[in-house]
């Protein structure tokens, strides 16, 4: 196991807050909820921040936590892919070239951080699709459930790749991430179709970078399944 040193960002108030409902909201969608999936209908509408914050927020409350991240197109770790703090990482597990226990890093909590422990996606692959639907995937998902209390799944987008309904049929829930200045339902109904064809089971939807200012800000809901509201302001 490597170790790593990721920045912690102080979270504005609400936004704490509302990683805590979330926390809080997933916790009491039942105790077979144990890995959880993010995805969202277009890049960049905040699948990355608010799954590693979650993950963060279950380790601060004593779990054991794993956040994998599943974007083999765009990682968020690129920065320490480059820097050379990674060097192994999903893409290599799931080509052979690397085995579990060397894609398994570990947060260096330092004095401001907890600990836990994060899967890079790796360099990016041509081929995500075949890679995540292979029988490896599925080995890694069962070991990471065997040794850990909660896995955090960051995937690509379901909009234009289909990598995210893959995952979806292979976790316990699935969360989508909505950028509130930004919605288009018809792009959500099919993001929502598509999981739903998949057999994933959808938690809720939480709704980001609200705009607090604006009278307009309320939870974003549609169908009984769909509950959780999550709002934080841009500025
Ligand atoms: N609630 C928020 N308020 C302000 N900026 C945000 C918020 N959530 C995400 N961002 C920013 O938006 C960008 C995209 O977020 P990211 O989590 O990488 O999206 P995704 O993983 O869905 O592509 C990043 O620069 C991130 O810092
Ligand atoms: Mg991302």
């Amino acid at each position: 196991m490597f170790e790593l040193k990721l920045e912690k960002k102080e979270l504005p108030f609400a936004m704490a807050e509302e990683i805590k409902n979330l926390r809080t909201g997933i916790t009491f969608s039942g105790a077979d909820i144990k890995a959880i999936l993010f995805t969202s209908s277009t890049p960049n509408e905040g699948k990355s921040t608010i799954s590693l914050e979650l993950a963060r927020s279950f380790a601060e409350l004593g779990k054991k936590v794993v956040y994998l991240d599943c974007d083999l197109r765009k990682s968020i770790f690129n920065c320490k892919i480059r820097e050379g703090k990674i060097v192994s990482g999903l893409s290599h597990y799931l080509t052979g070239q690397s085995k579990i226990e060397d894609i398994i890093y570990e947060n260096d909590p330092g004095d401001d951080d907890v600990k836990f422990y994060v899967i890079p996606s790796g360099p990016s692959s041509n081929s995500p699709t075949e890679l995540l639907s292979s029988d490896l995937f599925d080995k890694l998902l069962e070991k990471l459930r065997e040794d850990y209390d909660m896995v955090i799944v960051d995937a690509p987008p379901l909009g234009s790749v289909v990598d995210a309904s893959i995952v979806s049929s292979k976790v316990d829930g699935t969360v989508i991430v909505v950028e509130a200045g930004n919605i288009n339902y018809k792009a959500i109904q099919k993001v929502r179709d598509k999981l739903d064809a998949s057999g994933a089971k959808i938690l809720g939807v939480v709704l980001n970078k609200v705009d607090k200012s604006r009278k307009s800000y309320g939870y974003y809901k549609y169908g009984k399944d769909y509950g959780y509201g999550y709002g934080y302001g841009k500025g």
